[in-house]
């Protein structure tokens, strides 16, 4: 049986190959495939065979079927599909685009902001998220218990203490990558740009739970306020536009002496005063100069280096980009499509 159905394929294909019609190619069919055809009348030879060889000749059979089948609808004569018989396709249209998407305005505005400082060979780093009290606080000059850890309206993680670094805390401000960049570093020069994400029990139209803000951090020998405002004022007419100019406000914080608050010109009236600003400025964000203590905590000495750092939210600064016109920082994390295919 099976040198027969061997025969039969070979027979077969012979056949195909040489037929010169579609008609021809039906009569092929139905000799070998057809109800009563050739290959038909070997499955009814099965029920003599037993189990084993009913396995093996089944196996045979399927694929000269297949065989003959396949042949058959590769044929030039076979017959064309009705459907492309009577539709027309047309191969040169345009494909249909699929849609991709783009960026978080927040990501972009971070790779902006890192691009930016990268050209002033800034290095960009990142710092863990969930991070000691030593760095967030304890090493940044804040004393035990000080009431200013309130001020960050920190979370608490629910961990056991360590002796030396304290709690576990989600990082309220990007000031925690400053002693981890001295510990990297050991020696300066540094120049930091850490941007990374910050946590807050804080919900309104000026401020999210989860932020980001990005911190300058400035190391070297005789570094002074001049390097501090030269700096801002880069950042400020790079990022905002040539028109706008920034101001130091005398201010505290416990790890910078002295410290400032930065303001930039207001982008709608230019700093002459109106109702969205008020007084012609907006506020930026924090900045000074790196504490003497803060120094210590990170091993550099402050009688021979000196340096300058600055923190300021993203989305804050995204927002008070002429054009952006967002009114509730809220609305960047709402994910409605709507709000973000705006950007
Ligand atoms: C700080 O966090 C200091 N670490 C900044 C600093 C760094 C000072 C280095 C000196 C030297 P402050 O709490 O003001 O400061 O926050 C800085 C900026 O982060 C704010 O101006 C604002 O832009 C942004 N910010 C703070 N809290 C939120 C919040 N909940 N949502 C959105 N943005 C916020």
């Amino acid at each position: 049986m099976q040198q027969k159905l061997q025969n039969l394929k070979n027979e077969s294909l012979a056949q195909i190959i040489s037929a010169s019609s579609p008609e021809e190619l039906e009569r092929i069919r139905i000799q070998y495939l057809g109800k009563n055809g050739a290959l038909n009348e070997i499955a009814k030879q099965f029920k003599t065979l037993t189990p084993e060889e009913k396995t093996e000749v089944g196996k045979l059979f399927n694929d000269v079927k297949i065989a003959i089948t396949t042949a058959i609808d590769s044929s030039s004569n076979s017959a064309p599909s009705p459907r492309l018989s009577t539709e027309a396709v047309d191969t040169t249209l345009p494909g249909k685009r699929p849609q991709i998407g783009h960026l978080h305005p927040i990501t972009l505005a971070i790779t902006e902001i890192s691009s930016i400082f990268e050209k002033i060979s800034f290095t960009r780093t990142r710092y863990p998220e969930i991070e000691w009290d030593w760095y967030a606080f304890g090493g940044l000059n804040f004393p035990d218990n000080h009431p200013a850890r309130d001020d960050w309206e920190t979370f608490f993680v629910e961990a056991p203490e360590d002796e030396k670094l304290g709690k576990m805390l989600l990082t309220p401000h990007t000031s925690s990558g400053q002693l981890r960049e001295m510990e990297r570093v050991k020696s300066p020069p540094i120049r930091m740009i850490n941007i990374a994400k910050c946590y807050r029990r804080q919900s309104d139209v000026s401020h999210t739970v989860m932020f980001h803000q990005f911190e300058g951090l400035v190391i070297d020998k005789n570094i002074t306020v001049a390097n501090l405002r030269g700096t801002i004022e880069y950042f400020v007419k790079t990022f905002f536009g040539e028109n706008r100019t920034s101001r130091l406000r005398p201010y505290h914080f416990q790890f910078t002496e002295p410290s400032f608050e930065v303001d930039i010109s207001c982008g709608i009236c230019e700093g002459q005063g109106c109702k969205v600003c008020k007084e012609g400025w907006l506020e930026l964000g924090g900045a000074g100069m790196v504490h003497p203590e803060v120094l210590k905590s990170g091993h550099i000495d402050p009688n021979v280096y000196s340096g300058f750092a600055f923190g300021w939210g993203v989305e804050r600064c995204y927002m008070m980009k002429s054009g952006t016109k967002i009114d509730d920082i809220r609305l960047l994390y709402d994910n409605d499509i709507r709000f973000l295919n705006q950007f």
